[in-house]
């Protein structure tokens, strides 16, 4: 995405603080890391990073994000949302509410959300949320909300850039038939984000559980956790808690409430 296109998305923004500020790059390790130093240097809130290819793109748990360059949007976004340190695992859902309505306005239509943070189409990943935080105290000092969506990405560059994990992804082009306009993409997702950021601090978190559920396809479904690679154990998912960790009733009814950790569907 060469530089000229972040003229377009600042023609294209229709947001208040959000992406009124990016920087962009063709290259950086990860958009994450690079917003992160900028917010320790003060960088104000809705500052943006966004490359047009990551070589240590990071995802959930370690991860890598694979982020060849050419074909789709990896975005960081500065927020300073002056909340406790545990309230900021709320950002994450109020990101993926974003990505998954930005998705359907693309003429998507059946995107479902992913307990914690993936964003799939008929089960295969389109997108994806890391959010990363700096404490100060018992408060968030800020977060950078990273966000990686496969845009236009053809089933062969999928097959040749993800190797085994191809048939799990799919991407914007490759559902719709045709590609899509990154720029724009890049500014209905920055006013996405600004809105349900804006819904967070005026409605709060009860508001944000309700609609993350309504978006989530796990509801009532037959999961089986697994957390570092071993399989833990498995149940019927049954929704969030109040801090986001997602309920999974057990074989004996109990509920087993997990922080961190893959779910697959049985
Ligand atoms: C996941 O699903 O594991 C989260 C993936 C998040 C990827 C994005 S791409 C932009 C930002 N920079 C990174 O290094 N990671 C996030």
């Amino acid at each position: 995405m060469p530089s000229s296109i972040i003229r377009k998305i600042n023609g294209l923004l229709k947001t208040e603080h959000l992406g009124k500020v990016i920087h962009y790059f063709d290259e950086v390790e990860s958009t994450n890391t690079t917003l992160f130093e900028l917010a320790l240097k003060g960088a104000s809130e809705g500052t943006s990073v966004i490359a047009d290819a990551q070589t240590q793109g990071k995802g959930r748990l370690g991860r890598t994000w694979v982020s060849p360059g050419g074909h789709n949007l990896y975005l960081s976004v500065l927020l300073r949302p002056g909340v406790g340190a545990s309230e900021s695992t709320l950002l994450t859902l109020v990101s993926s509410i974003a990505v998954y309505e930005c998705l359907k306005k693309t003429g998507i239509q059946y995107p479902a959300i992913k307990w914690p943070n993936d964003i799939l189409i008929d089960k295969k990943k389109i997108a994806g949320v890391l959010t990363e935080m700096e404490p100060k105290g018992d408060r968030a000092d800020f977060v950078v909300v990273g966000i990686g969506v496969n845009v236009n990405m053809s089933r062969a560059v999928i097959n040749r850039e993800m190797g085994d994990f191809a048939r799990h992804v799919t991407s914007v082009s490759e559902n719709l038939g045709k590609e899509v306009d990154r720029a724009k993409l890049a500014a209905d997702l920055l006013r996405e984000l600004e809105e349900w950021y804006n819904t967070m601090k005026m409605r709060g978190k009860p508001a944000i559980l309700k609609e993350w559920t309504q978006r989530w396809g796990g509801l009532n479904e037959k999961v089986r956790v697994s957390i570092e690679g071993l399989e833990v154990f498995e149940g019927i998912a049954q929704g969030i808690d109040e801090n986001g960790h997602l309920l999974i009733k057990r074989e004996n009814g109990e509920i087993t409430e997990v922080i961190s950790g893959d779910i697959s569907f049985i």
